[in-house]
This record gives C-alpha cells, sequence and structure tokens, in this order.
C-alpha cells in the first residue's frame, strides 16, 4: 500500500465521457459518493487509530497510509465534480447537501461502532466496483475519455488494493463473534442502500437534464440504454458482494482483477 498522486486535469473534459452517455452519467453520479464520504472516512478511522493499542501497531500504520488514499481520492473526485457543475448541471450541490449533512449526523450522534461499520460496507462496495470496473465494463470504457477511465481506475484499484484496512479495524474493535458478524452485515447493507439512494437520485437529475433536449424516441432509447446498463452493474456487482455476507467473509484473500497491479504501477514514481 502506498500513497499516489496522479495530478489528473480535467478542465477540458467533457461529462459524456463515455460513448454511452447515460454510462458516463452513472459514473458522474458515482463520483458524488468520494467528495463527501472519504472526508468521513477519515475522520472515523482516526478515531479508530486513537481507540486501538500499540499491540496494533501494524493496522495503525495501514490506517495512516489508508487515510493519505482517500485524501488523494476525495481531492481528485471534487475537482471533477467542479467540472460537472460547470458544464449544466447546477442542481447537483442541492442534492449532495442532505447527503453531505448525514455524515455530519453520523459523526455527531452515531457510535464508533455504527461508523466503522458503515465504512466497512462502503470499503466491501469499493473493492467489488473495482473488479466491476476492471473486469465487467468493456463495451462502456472501449472509445471513452482515457482521463475519467483513468480517474476511475486509479480510484477503484486503490480501493482494492486498501480493502482489509477497515474490515481488520472493526475485527479488532469488536471481534469476530455472533453480534459483530450480524452488525457487521448490517452495516454493511445500511450503507449500499444510503449510498444507492443518494447516487440514484445524482443519476436521475442529470439523465433528466440531458433529455431535456431529446426528442421523444431519443428519450425512450436513452431509457433503454440506462435500464441495460443499470441492469449489467447490478448483477455483476450483486454476484461479488454476495461474499460479504458470509461469516467467513474475508476481503484480505481476495484477488486483484487483471490490470489493477500495472495500472497502479503507472501512477507509482
Ligand atoms: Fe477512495
Ligand atoms: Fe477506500
Amino acid at each position: 500500500m502506498k500513497v499516489r498522486q496522479p495530478g489528473f486535469d480535467f478542465s477540458s473534459i467533457n461529462p459524456h465521457w463515455a460513448p454511452v452517455r447515460e454510462f458516463a452519467q452513472s459514473y458522474n453520479a458515482f463520483s458524488t459518493v468520494p467528495a463527501h464520504i472519504e472526508p468521513f472516512l477519515v475522520k472515523v478511522m482516526m478515531r479508530v487509530k486513537e481507540v486501538l493499542g500499540p499491540e496494533h501497531q501494524a493496522l495503525r500504520n495501514d490506517i495512516e497510509i489508508f487515510n493519505k488514499q482517500e485524501v488523494q481520492h476525495c481531492k481528485q473526485h471534487v475537482a471533477f465534480n467542479k467540472m460537472l457543475y460547470k458544464s449544466g448541471y447546477p442542481g447537483m450541490q442541492a442534492i449532495e447537501k442532505s447527503y453531505r449533512d448525514d455524515y455530519a449526523r453520523f459523526l455527531e450522534q452515531k457510535s464508533l461502532r455504527f461508523n466503522v461499520a458503515y465504512c466497512e460496507g462502503f470499503e466491501a462496495m469499493g473493492s467489488a466496483a473495482g473488479q466491476v470496473f476492471f473486469e465487467e465494463l468493456k463495451e462502456y470504457l472501449d472509445g471513452a475519455d482515457e482521463l475519467a477511465v483513468n480517474l476511475w481506475k486509479w480510484h477503484l484499484a486503490e480501493e482494492f488494493e486498501h480493502r482489509e484496512v477497515c474490515f481488520q479495524a472493526y475485527k479488532a474493535l469488536y471481534g469476530k463473534g455472533l453480534f459483530a458478524y450480524l452488525y457487521r452485515v448490517w452495516g454493511f447493507m445500511f450503507a449500499a442502500k444510503h449510498i444507492g439512494t443518494h447516487t440514484a437520485r445524482v443519476a436521475a437529475y442529470l439523465n433528466a437534464v440531458d433529455r431535456e433536449a431529446l426528442s421523444e424516441p431519443e428519450r425512450q432509447a436513452s431509457l433503454a440504454r440506462e435500464k441495460t446498463l443499470k441492469g449489467k452493474i447490478r448483477k455483476a456487482s450483486r454476484q461479488r458482494l454476495f461474499k460479504v455476507l458470509s461469516p467467513s467473509y474475508d476481503p484480505g484473500k481476495m484477488v486483484p482483477s487483471p490490470g489493477m497491479v500495472e495500472l497502479l504501477a503507472r501512477y507509482s514514481s
């Protein structure tokens, strides 16, 4: 695990960066997640680091790198999202506000156990999303703008790289008993619903803006493309996320997708 600073420049990127614009808009909606969740992850893991004893020094070191990686992810996605705000989607920030406020509320009102379980739920989604992006989306990524593709590849490959940190933190603090397992699974389902509801709202807004300029047949074709790609992503994600529900789930045992290691080597100077 290491910190990488890819230095992307999104100033000239088009929101429709993939040939299937509904696909680009799905990932543009996903891009609002790291802007808000990653500062939350960093704050939660800083609290975890404070309560972990000296016997967990290796994990404390991993948390340090984890946090630095998440800060870089957040920075790059915020820069990418600024381009979206300026490209004819001014309503995005209003939708993001309630999502951002949720994290402030979680930090203020929820227990550390809840927040760590939520973070682990998100991290489990992140490593699965990495596998889906590297293994299942060729038909959508062919002909897409390399810059947006590389933003996602770099981010998701690092999500895969640090996939174990929150899981180990949860285990170190709350053990491996039945209640710890059930609460971890509940935290995962809570996070998946919370994040999924938010990204669906943003994607619906982005597609609605795009569809204003379309004729009725074009609109129907756009809706059909969205339905197909959603079905593909959902199916590929579910197959992988099913493992998270198992009592023997261990993200450390997952194998990187072809291309992940090479991609990360490209940004490791
Ligand atoms: Fe991240
Ligand atoms: Fe992460």
